[in-house]
């Protein structure tokens, strides 16, 4: 397999349009910054994604489960967690425009480091003025100062301060709320793992690299209780097994993936220890997909002072009550989605064309079988559409097409990323066989229709 280095975001950009992966938010009023529609292939590959996050997280495993929480929450909470006092980035103003930029990036575009993340607000006023740094629109900037994340709504009849609501600044807040309630209701002992996928909302100021950075968005969680002392061995465990969860189940190529160690600077207020998963995003470069942190007991110890509630757990065989440890691997619905998309993207050189092709493995491919009548007359049609609703009512993901010639109608499914193609011909009319064709390898078999249930399964 390729790595991505070549591919530039605007392919993707435009694949995923042309194709229904992904459409521009309100799209027929102009698009609206930085929020994203999944279109009907998209929708399915998102399906895969995170059935096959849960698959590795959840179901393969004994000690996880998943809960679904809401996105609204008691204000209170946000003061307790931190997010309300600490949860902010460094902006400059441009003076002219009074546009806001995020200073830490104006850092990076100039090539001064490519690290500005983890300079303190200090340091980072310190290049722009050594270095006499413009806004984009090349006007001077105001010092740097720290801005909240967080997005705020009213609920209820009056707008005031009575009625302040947060949307969520990041997703698992409810995983601590409601730790205690899992482990008892789900007769749980620690160490193990709660679960979740949910929405967050981040008042995002830098956001131009279509699905990288967006202002919604979905983090999948999954947030592991231990006991004090055992959470540096929990956390190498933990990095070991997400890092096999993109090379070994999703098949990514380990070329495009890395890790980053956060120094003490980056590292965000509720992290001891934090190191993320950098995918390769093509021209973009290599950039944050998924955080693993040490998160100790801060989250719990802040819930019980703040709520007065007991967050402790009581561990029988060793007849003590402490407040457990968590390792917190976080990661962002979109950056996969997007990853993925960079990672099974190929452009191949054919005699007298170039394919486009995504390489999705079998579990990830929005289809497995697209249904192709060689013609749409005697018969082919209806015995197409016949396989086509069985395989669909056994639950198999399956397309049909019977517009153009197969020729196109292959190269359509390949962009789809559709394994197998099944051609309904006269035989099939008298002998119950189809002609398979295999996207990656493009040779073509034959095969009963009675295996086609199973078939698609044999290929990885
Ligand atoms: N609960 C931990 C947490 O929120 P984070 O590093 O801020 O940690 C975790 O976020 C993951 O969420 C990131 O690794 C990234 O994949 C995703 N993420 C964060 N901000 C995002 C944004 N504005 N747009 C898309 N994904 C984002």
């Amino acid at each position: 397999m390729p790595t991505n280095s070549e591919t530039s975001l605007k392919t993707i950009v435009d694949f995923c349009r042309r194709k229904g992966f992904v459409f521009p938010s309100s799209e027929i009023y102009g698009g609206f910054s930085a929020t994203y529609d999944l279109g009907p292939l998209g929708t399915i590959l998102k399906q895969n994604l995170l059935q096959a996050w849960r698959d590795w997280m959840i179901n393969y495993r004994t000690d996880t489960v998943e809960i679904e929480g809401a996105i609204f929450m008691h204000p209170k909470v946000w003061t307790a967690s931190g997010h309300v006092n600490s949860f902010s980035d460094p902006l400059c103003e441009d003076l002219v425009t009074h546009k806001r930029y995020r200073a830490d990036h104006l850092v990076e575009e100039a090539e001064i480091t490519d690290n500005a993340g983890g300079m303190s607000i200090e340091e980072l006023n310190k290049i722009i003025t050594e270095n006499n740094l413009k806004s984009p629109e090349g006007n001077p900037l105001s010092e740097a100062k720290v801005f909240n994340l967080l997005v705020k709504t009213h609920l209820g009849p009056v707008e005031d301060a009575s009625t302040l609501v947060y949307l969520k600044g990041e997703s698992c807040q409810n995983i601590y709320l409601n730790w205690k309630a899992v482990q008892e209701t789900s007769r749980r002992k620690l160490p193990f793992g709660i679960g979740q996928l949910g929405k967050a909302f981040r008042n995002e100021i830098t956001v131009k690299q279509f699905m990288f950075r967006t202002r919604e968005f979905e983090q999948i969680d999954m947030q592991y209780f231990v006991k004090p002392g055992t959470e540096n061995e929990w956390f190498d465990y933990w990095k070991k097994y997400r890092y096999s969860f993109y090379t070994e189940f999703l098949k990514f190529n380990s070329e495009n993936l890395k890790w980053h160690q956060h120094n003490q600077n980056e590292l965000v207020f509720y992290a001891t220890e934090a190191w993320d998963i950098y995918y390769n995003f093509g021209a973009l470069g290599y950039k944050e997909m998924e955080g693993v942190h040490n998160r100790t007991d801060y989250d719990t110890k802040q819930h019980q002072e703040f709520s007065g509630t007991n967050l402790t757990y009581f561990d029988v065989e060793a007849n003590e009550r402490y407040l457990p440890y968590i390792v917190e691997m976080s990661l962002g619905f979109n950056r996969m989605f997007l990853a993925s998309l960079f990672e099974f993207y190929n452009e191949e050189k054919l005699e007298n064309e170039t394919r486009i092709v995504m390489k999705f493995p079998v579990k990830l491919a929005p289809y497995k079988y697209a249904i192709l009548p060689l013609m749409k007359k005697d018969g082919m049609s209806e015995k197409a559409t016949e396989i086509y609703t069985n395989l669909r009512k056994a639950g198999i993901s399956t397309d049909y097409d019977e517009s153009g010639s197969i020729g196109k109608r292959y190269r359509r499914q390949d962009e789809n990323g559709t394994p197998l193609c099944v051609c309904i011909d006269y035989d099939t009319l008298t002998d119950n066989t189809v002609t398979i064709r295999n996207r990656d390898t493009m040779t073509q078999e034959r095969v009963a229709i009675s295996e086609l249930e199973t078939y698609y399964l044999t290929l990885s």
